[in-house]
């Protein structure tokens, strides 16, 4: 077990995907730690960087200077699976790779380690926390897929992205009488098609969570042309799929890596083409949603989360996540996040809501 009080040096890496926001709560965790006479190391690339301590650099406040209105992550990121899981990507070796983390982390002299990510790297936070290396985990991820915690880093960001192009497509499609089909990502849940699909004002939401069947999605295009709507939107979350049928993969999984997901709104379009008649595009939005500035909403949850960490950290609270869970923050320990998803339930409120004011499902 590593003494995690004798030292004044926090550890901070990014991982998994990236996120708006990430660079914003960076800059949280260095002011706050400042302020507490605490240094603040940026490990490069992830937990990678644990083994690559040369990488390592002190940031000061010069170097997190309005960084929290810029995308990306200034520490780099990488999402290649996990490293320490029981079977991971070939050639690799978890006890190795736990060693040279340990390794690392006692050659930096660090108190303990933030990290800020998803279920991914939240797992691997927690792993190395049962292994005895002090962590805390910020939770991130523009899927909010995440449990124990009400919103996550980037989630508002992306939701925002999507909402603003659901309405141009909105004026296109209203414009040449067409359905518009867009795909959001989401992965295995459906938080960015339902968030964005009711600001947006779409007709149809396609989620993970809710089957749908493409002639009831026909049918609800059928019917706002007979009270003479000029468009329908239909937004489609990329894990989304067919009752009694598959998801879309683009890219099957492969090397520890998860499969990549896509395609569904191609596919969506051209079977409402077919069924109706109609003229239907689609549009993928991709990894647009995870660039950009973040939101206001992202910048202040990335602040109190950067602020509550290092406070935990000080008062060495380990193997936790910090947490929204309103109106206040709260810790929640990081084997109750690891490995488990946050889906929408069928009779979720914002569903039923949806619902009540006209969007169809598909199911
Ligand atoms: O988890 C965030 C996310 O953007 C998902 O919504 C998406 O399925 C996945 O990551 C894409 O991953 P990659 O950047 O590896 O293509």
């Amino acid at each position: 077990m590593i003494d995690k009080r004798a030292s004044r040096r926090l550890g901070l890496l990014t991982g998994g995907g990236d996120a708006p926001g990430l660079n914003a709560v960076i800059r949280a965790v260095v002011k706050a730690a400042v302020s507490l006479n605490i240094d603040v190391v940026g490990l490069e690339d992830a937990f990678d960087g644990l083994a690559h301590p040369a990488h390592a650099r002190v940031l000061t406040l010069r170097d997190v200077s309005g960084i929290h209105r810029l995308g990306g992550t200034i520490l780099g990121t990488t999402n290649r699976g996990n490293p320490l899981a029981r079977r991971p990507m070939p050639g690799a070796d978890p006890a190795a790779y736990a060693v040279s983390a340990m390794v690392g982390f006692r050659q930096l002299d660090l108190m303990a380690i933030v990290a800020i990510g998803g279920d991914g790297t939240l797992a691997i936070a927690a792993d190395l926390h049962a292994r005895g290396l002090p962590t805390i985990g910020v939770p991130k991820t523009i899927d909010q897929d995440l449990v124990g915690t009400a919103t996550t880093i980037g989630f508002d960001s992306a939701v925002a992205f999507a909402t603003e192009a659901i309405d141009r497509l909105h004026a296109t499609a209203d414009a040449h009488h067409r359905v518009m089909v867009v795909e959001v990502m989401g992965r295995y849940t459906g938080w960015i098609g339902l968030h964005s699909g009711i600001a947006g004002g779409a007709d149809v939401v396609l989620i993970p969570e809710i089957p749908f069947h493409i002639e009831k999605v026909a049918e609800r295009v059928r019917e706002r042309e007979r009270w003479g709507a000029r468009c329908s939107i239909v937004v489609v979350s990329e894990g989304a799929c067919p009752a009694g049928g598959s998801r879309s993969v683009a890219a099957a999984a492969a090397m520890g890596r998860e499969e990549r997901l896509g395609g569904i709104a191609e596919r969506v379009a051209g079977e409402l083409q077919e069924i109706t008649g109609r003229d239907v595009r689609f549009d993928v939005l991709g990894h647009l949603q995870r660039g950009g500035t973040p939101t206001h909403f992202d910048r202040v949850t990335a602040a109190r989360f950067g602020a509550f960490a290092v406070e935990i950290a000080d008062r060495g609270e380990f193997g936790v996540m910090v947490a929204l869970q309103p109106p206040g923050l709260v810790t929640v320990p990081l084997r109750e996040v690891a490995g488990r998803t946050h889906a929408v339930a069928a009779d979720d409120e914002l569903v039923r809501t949806a619902r009540r004011i006209g969007i169809c499902f598909g199911d």
